[in-house]
């Protein structure tokens, strides 16, 4: 029997409208009495601007045309797909699922849908589940979507987290295929580090109980991220018996450029091998790597038949890669 591989077969994003640049939230937090600065910001992170959804937005109406823009570079119908999964830390409800939420939107019902909560790693944990289901026959074509509205659960008043983070989605359509698409998964997690990335409070009794916005100890982040994404890139290209020279393009989960630059050195890919969203979309958890992989493929830059390596890093502390061939 052939082995039964899953093979991106379309990508699309979204971002909602209105754009916030470093000088508009610069300004923004000085009425607010909190003093920050476009060179702080760009020299430390490349953030330049970040996208944030109206108040009233939830993460599935980013989702929606992000998925349609998949679909429609699939050449696929809605109807089509049997498998969704959403990657997103800021669900529209606590229950039911975003996924379940986007498929109704879609117009379409029946088919597994669910969320995947590995926050910035949560769109190649997500890309691993429906890969596997994918081969093991369960599904045939799948949507995979990061969708993110992390502008709600920003402390404005915290200048060392809040000017790091973005609303936006991404997707593609995932589909089974009798030659690779994608060559190997390697997943992880390390539930010592859950308080250096954490937004601690849930809903109790009708109230939210302890605080429901995001914290960060960024430089715990920081060295935990280098060593784990040079570590994850190394595992996920020997499962695959590849090296790094094969390595066409590096797209990592975009949420500081020096982070990126470093492991990119690590693993020998040249800079310009590397695509960079950050500067633009800042950092916006799940939906960054399907974000960065539409504007690679749209650009032009990423082609089909290159080799492809997705990373992300991320609250849990959660970690990943994907390697595959586009
Ligand atoms: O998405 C999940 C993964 N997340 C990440 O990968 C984030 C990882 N961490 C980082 O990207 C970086 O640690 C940050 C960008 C968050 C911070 O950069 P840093 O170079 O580690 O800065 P720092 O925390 O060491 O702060 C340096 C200084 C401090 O002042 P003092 O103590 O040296 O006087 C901060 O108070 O910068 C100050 N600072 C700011 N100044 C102006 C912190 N935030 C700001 C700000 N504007 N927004």
């Amino acid at each position: 029997m052939t082995q039964r591989y899953s093979r991106i077969a379309g990508t699309g994003s979204y971002l909602p409208p209105r754009r916030v640049t470093n000088d508009d939230l610069v300004a923004e937090l000085a009425a607010r009495g909190i003093e920050t600065s476009d060179a702080w910001i760009v020299e430390r992170t490349g953030i330049r601007a970040r996208h944030f959804a109206a108040p009233d937005v939830p993460a599935s109406e980013l989702a929606v045309p992000a998925a349609r823009a998949a679909l429609e570079a699939a050449g696929a119908q809605p109807g089509e797909i049997d498998l969704i999964i959403v990657a997103t830390s800021t669900p529209d409800m606590v229950f039911p699922s975003t996924a379940a939420i986007v498929q109704h939107k879609l117009g379409i019902a029946g088919c597994p849908a669910f969320d995947v909560q590995a926050v910035c790693s949560g769109f190649v944990y997500a890309m691993a589940v429906a890969d596997a289901m994918i081969a093991n026959g369960t599904a045939r074509k799948a949507l995979v979507i990061g969708a993110e509205v992390f502008s709600r659960i920003l402390d404005f008043k915290d200048r060392t987290t809040c000017v790091l983070f973005g609303d936006g989605a991404g997707a593609v359509v995932l589909e089974a295929s009798d030659r690779p698409g994608i060559l190997a998964t390697d997943l992880h997690a390390d539930g010592r580090h859950v308080g250096i990335l954490c937004v601690p409070g849930n809903v109790s009794g009708g109230q939210v109980l302890g605080d429901p916005l995001l914290k960060m100890d960024g430089q715990a982040v920081f060295k935990l991220a280098v060593g784990v994404l040079e570590k994850s890139a190394r595992a996920v290209l020997a499962k695959a018996g590849k090296q790094e020279a094969d390595i066409d393009w590096l797209i990592p989960h975009q949420a500081n450029i020096r982070i990126m630059q470093s492991t990119a050195r690590k693993l020998r890919v040249p800079p310009e091998r590397v695509v960079v969203t950050v500067h633009d979309h800042g950092n916006t958890s799940a939906a960054s790597i399907p974000l960065a992989l539409d504007h690679g493929v749209r650009s032009g830059q990423v082609r089909p038949g290159q080799t492809v390596l997705l990373e992300g890093v991320g609250g849990g502390f959660t970690w990943g890669a994907v390697l595959l061939v586009l």
